[in-house]
């Protein structure tokens, strides 16, 4: 048996016992070791729901109740930021899908229902008719950043496709469907590359720029909206069936498999446009990518092995396994400019922890639909 389906039981134990010692606190990544605490300096953050989402999955693994308190006590403090319309924004699915709307899906909470709606509602208001763009970020009402879309956003089409779903209210997905197919005609280059930010006059629809964001420039192939990409077509194509949806997905994983041959001996960079001497990587946009390959490995085997090299060397070379550590996973990056680069982020532990899981055929659906 390969090593990497022993990964899980290797980390479970440390994850229990940071879980301990993180009650009551949102982690987005970790000063000296330790996780800090978004809960009381940033309650609208785009990364509040990863460590509820990684505490259900493991809830869902292990039956362990501190998982599910933990995570039942993210969602209620996310509450805060539903009040705050000027904290609500494009990353509504990353928020709310790992927390009440898991949550909903697990036991049928009310009250769980209600936020996950809300924040549909909300995300459904950000599209932009002219130009069929759900807004990304918000500005200080100027409009500055009124005609800006980003590819990560394909991660949070879920949240409406589930609306339409719970609602019987087609809306929601028309609006994410249409967001899903003005991203494959802006964002997804011919050779299956991604652009970062797509740039719109937001009065006549007309697509004007792209911009590389945060990745190397313009131009460029940020690995972490490679995977974006990735995975959220591989999602359209799961909750509409469509084709077309499935083909874009394979296109940006072929894209992604072949970039990564040029960079043997070390994980994902950061962008697969940065100087060849640049060694920084991108734990994170591994992680999503093996996720996103994981599913597409289901009709097509090639794409499970390219998830499995992926999570091979971030297992036998990126892990913590090391106790007095919070994080799990090392040489991750905020963005390829920042000089934080090279850091822990939540997210990369969630979607290792859902690529193990899925490893296994045991990940919760969500992201995914709920199955069965
Ligand atoms: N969604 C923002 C990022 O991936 O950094």
């Amino acid at each position: 048996m390969k090593e990497i389906y022993k990964a899980l039981e290797k980390i479970l134990p440390k994850i229990q016992k940071v879980s301990q010692r993180s009650r009551g606190i949102i982690p987005y990544t970790t000063i000296d070791g330790r996780f800090d605490d978004t809960s009381k300096s940033s309650i609208c953050w785009w990364t509040n729901g990863f460590f509820g989402g990684m505490m259900w999955q493991l809830y869902h693994y292990t039956g362990d109740e501190i998982y599910r308190e933990l995570a039942i006590d993210i969602e209620e403090k996310l509450d805060l930021n539903l009040m705050i319309p000027s904290g609500m924004d494009h990353d509504s699915g990353f928020k709310w899908l790992p927390t009440a709307v898991i949550h909903y899906k697990l036991d049928g909470n009310g009250k769980s229902l209600d936020r996950g709606l809300l924040a549909a509602e909300n995300l459904a208001g950000r599209f932009n008719p002219q130009g069929s763009f759900i807004r990304a970020w918000n500005d200080s009402g100027d409009g500055s950043r009124a005609g800006t879309a980003i590819i990560d956003c394909m991660m949070n089409l879920p949240l409406l496709y589930w609306a339409s779903e719970v609602t019987r209210d087609p809306r929601f997905s028309q609006i994410a469907t249409r967001h899903a197919d003005m991203a494959m005609k802006y964002f997804i280059r011919d050779n299956g590359s991604a652009i970062h930010i797509g740039i719109f006059d937001p009065d006549s629809g007309e697509f004007i720029r792209s911009d590389g964001g945060q990745g190397y420039g313009e131009g460029s192939s940020w690995t972490r909206g490679q995977a974006w990409a990735l995975y959220g077509f591989v999602l359209s194509a799961l909750y509409t069936g469509q084709e077309k949806y499935l083909e874009t997905a394979k296109k940006v994983a072929d894209n992604f498999i072949l970039q990564m041959t040029k960079w043997e001996g070390m994980g994902v960079p950061i962008d697969f446009d940065q100087p060849e001497d640049c060694v920084r990587e991108d734990s994170s946009a591994a992680a999503i990518a093996a996720c996103g390959l994981l599913e597409l490995g289901k009709i097509d085997e090639k794409y499970r092995e390219a998830a499995l090299g992926l999570l091979e060397f971030l297992c036998e070379n990126r892990l913590s396994l090391d106790e007095s550590e919070d994080h799990l996973l090392s040489n991750c990056a905020d963005s390829f400019w920042s000089n934080r680069s090279q850091m822990t982020l939540i997210y990369a532990d969630y979607f290792l922890i859902e690529a193990l899981l899925k490893l296994e055929g045991k990940d919760l659906p969500i992201f995914t639909p709920k199955r069965g």
